[in-house]
């Protein structure tokens, strides 16, 4: 089954409004008439209000870095689903490593953000991966499969329909150290299996994203993979030329 291919920049705690303004405007030049291949940005959210404006008339979609499970409420510092639907946001990036390190956020805490997602009608992008320590032992596979089990546990393998995943080895990101294409591949195709145990229609749909030193110079190689889908950028998502060769590369390889 043929997927469509889903490239998304996570701009993490980067950017200011007139940053934002004008990579936007520098991505709907570089993308401009690109076909076959879904793109979305996320910046921080407090810059979502200027990226739904600049991106008005565009096929980038907006997309934020975090969710919080609770709607409304006394939750101070919190975001909910329904404001991010407010700003026309879709594609919602939860479980980062960085969140899940730095914030101490765990499995089932972020199957309960998923959850969310799904009962708001978005689109969660679930990250996962392991460390270095843990890729050294052999322990990659237990890792993705109970990062994915949380998710499958608490709701079902079907809440992956119409879901993201995005692969991210911690030891690759923002490393310059990406996977190698055969080495990401491997990992693909047994976080599709695993999924495809419980149900081979979901695991075939699902979108599989590589993330991780994703840039210019190794994109199209990494988008030669079967179950690689797509990539979720840090770094390289900061620069509009940089950003796009990666979307043309995933348009290219996947059509
Ligand atoms: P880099 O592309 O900067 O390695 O970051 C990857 C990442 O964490 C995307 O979510």
């Amino acid at each position: 089954m043929a997927r469509r291919p889903l490239v998304m920049g996570n701009w993490k705690l980067n950017g200011s409004k007139a940053f934002t303004k004008e990579l936007i405007a520098g991505l709907k030049a570089e993308l401009a008439g690109v076909e076959g291949c879904d793109v979305a940005i996320a910046p921080p959210v407090m810059y979502l209000a200027e990226a739904e404006a600049a991106l008005a008339g565009s096929a980038i979609a907006l997309g934020s870095q975090n969710v919080d499970v609770n709607v409304q409420g006394a939750f101070t510092g919190d975001i909910s689903t329904a404001m991010l639907k407010d700003f026309g946001a879709k594609y919602i990036i939860i479980g980062h490593s960085e969140r899940r390190t730095y914030h101490k956020e765990s499995d089932e805490f972020v199957a309960q953000k998923f959850g969310a997602l799904k009962e708001a009608g978005l689109v969660p992008v679930l990250c996962i991966g392991e460390s270095e320590a843990e890729n050294e032992a052999g322990k990659t596979e237990e890792v993705c499969a109970r990062q994915i089990d949380a998710v499958i546990n608490a709701l079902g393998v079907e809440a992956f329909n119409g879901a993201v995943i995005a692969y991210e080895p911690i030891w690759a990101i923002g490393t310059g150290k990406s996977a190698t294409p055969a080495q990401a591949q491997a990992v693909h195709a047994f976080i599709r299996g695993h999924i495809a145990a419980k149900s081979q229609a979901v695991a075939d749909q699902v979108i599989i994203q590589y993330g991780g030193s994703v840039n210019d110079a190794n994109a199209a190689e990494l988008f030669t993979q079967p179950d690689i889908d797509g990539a979720l950028v840090g770094g390289a998502s900061l620069k509009a030329p940089a950003f796009a060769v990666i979307v043309k590369a995933a348009a290219k390889a996947k059509n």
